[in-house]
């Protein structure tokens, strides 16, 4: 009986795991250069855990199970509700600012699709218990550090910042009630990912009055921080910090990737002040990453009242994008042995073996051939394993001598086994 894998689940066959540790070596690379420590949590929370503050998307899309003792548990759809129960559990002996990064493996039960899958890797960067502009700027910065590393330039990618506090202020001043906010967020979140008409028509559910509809997608479609002032008071605190968010990118160098964009509103219920998202810019794909400023999590979770701001970044719009711009194959490191032994015949494979765990502890990557067959077969071998150089241990081992074959070059010379060890254990 054949099993296919799970529907939304990858396997990760040498070239794919290659591409993955890949990814996930610059992640973590660019968190510890810009000053994060690495964290991590369990696989499975309490599945209230979730239900508490991640909005109705992730629970609707919860792994959720019930173990022997009756608890019911959920595999993690993401990790900020795991950072935020942990950050609460040590609050008063963790020093301010808490700046940690993870890469956890998710799980949602999406519909799989391009750049969405059932199981995945996200990277997360969060700053907790630091409420200046300039930690939301550095979540912002860190990311476009990364993607910049990896050779994505603003030509590619666009960082579109927004304000859940700026949108709130808007909505109240059109007269919605501060208790309606979240349901609207949802919908907003939602305008790009829908047909237009849809758009408006579930949108016109929640907001009957057609004339605060217009204000709302006219507020929406504002794409410089200077027309905001039809909408919003210049002085206003929400203004303010997006502006100056807007200002450090620059200041930091990465204003070329950034824009503001009031369209973007995110989907996960906990945001209350600056948000993000990364797109590709032709808009083809899914978001890249996500994020923004949570004042009231830690809190929800039973702790004090101390804000933090993260984003999360997954590896599977990311590879996709990587790929369509020819970014992977030319970074990836290939597999690469330092030495292979060939054996010339059966007498001297025990030497070959010796050799090989000789190399292999002075810290070579080496490989010896299990079978002897021809020495074109195992120079074969060699070359699959992309070996920098190929020893063959022939007739002359008698007397001492192995031939060490320069793979690239194809150049072979004898040389005194003891010379050759000696030299290369210096
Ligand atoms: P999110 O927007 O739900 O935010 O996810 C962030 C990123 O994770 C997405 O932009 C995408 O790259 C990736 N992602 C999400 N769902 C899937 C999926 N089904 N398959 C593949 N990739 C996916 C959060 O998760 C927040 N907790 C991020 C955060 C951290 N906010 C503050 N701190």
């Amino acid at each position: 009986m054949k099993i296919p894998p799970v529907k939304g689940t990858r396997d990760f066959y040498p070239p794919e795991m290659a591409v993955r540790n890949w990814i996930i070596d610059g992640w973590k690379k660019v968190s510890v250069r810009n000053g994060f420590e690495e964290y991590d949590g369990p696989i499975f929370e309490y599945l209230k855990m979730f239900q508490i503050k991640s909005g109705d998307e992730i629970v609707d899309q919860l792994f959720s199970l019930r173990d022997r003792g009756g608890r019911d548990l959920a595999l993690r759809p993401e990790i900020t509700p795991t950072l935020a129960r942990m950050v609460n559990q040590r609050i008063n002996s963790l020093p301010k600012p808490i700046k940690w990064f993870s890469v956890p493996r998710l799980f949602r039960a999406e519909r799989p699709q391009k750049g969405r899958l059932r199981e995945f890797f996200q990277w997360n960067i969060d700053i907790i218990g630091e409420d200046s502009p300039l930690a939301d700027t550095e979540v912002i910065f860190t990311t476009v550090d990364y993607l910049r590393e990896i050779g994505l330039t603003s030509k590619d990618i666009k960082v579109k910042v927004s304000s859940r506090e700026l949108l709130a202020d808007y909505l109240i001043s059109l007269g919605i009630p501060e208790d309606k906010l979240e349901s609207i967020y949802v919908i907003l979140d939602k305008k790009d990912k829908l047909p237009s008409d849809t758009f408006e028509k579930i949108l016109g559910e929640q907001i009957p009055d057609k004339n605060t509809v217009k204000k709302i997608l006219d507020f929406m479609s504002v794409d410089s921080i200077p027309q905001l002032k039809d909408f919003v008071e210049e002085g206003s605190g929400a203004f303010l910090n997006v502006k100056c968010v807007l200002d450090n990118l620059d200041m930091m160098g990465v204003g070329d990737f950034c824009v503001y964009d009031p369209g973007i509103v995110r989907g996960l219920a906990y945001y209350t002040g600056i948000v993000f998202e990364v797109h590709d810019v032709a808009s083809e794909l899914r978001a890249i990453c996500g994020g923004g400023r949570y004042d009231n999590l830690l809190q929800d979770f039973g702790g004090p009242p101390i804000s933090g701001t993260g984003m999360g970044m997954g590896d599977a719009v990311l590879g996709i994008l990587l790929e369509e711009k020819k970014l992977l194959q030319k970074q990836l490191p290939r597999r690469r042995l330092d030495f292979f032994l060939a054996c010339v015949d059966e007498d001297n494979k025990e030497a070959a073996v010796k050799l090989t765990m000789k190399l292999r502890s002075a810290g070579f990557a080496a490989n010896f051939s299990y079978k002897i067959t021809k020495l074109g077969k195992q120079l074969k071998q060699a070359s699959e394993q992309n070996a920098g150089k190929c020893i063959i241990i022939g007739d002359e081992f008698k007397d001492n001598k192995l031939a060490v074959k320069d793979m690239s070059s194809g150049e072979q010379e004898l040389v005194d086994a003891d010379e050759f060890l000696s030299g290369l254990m210096s």
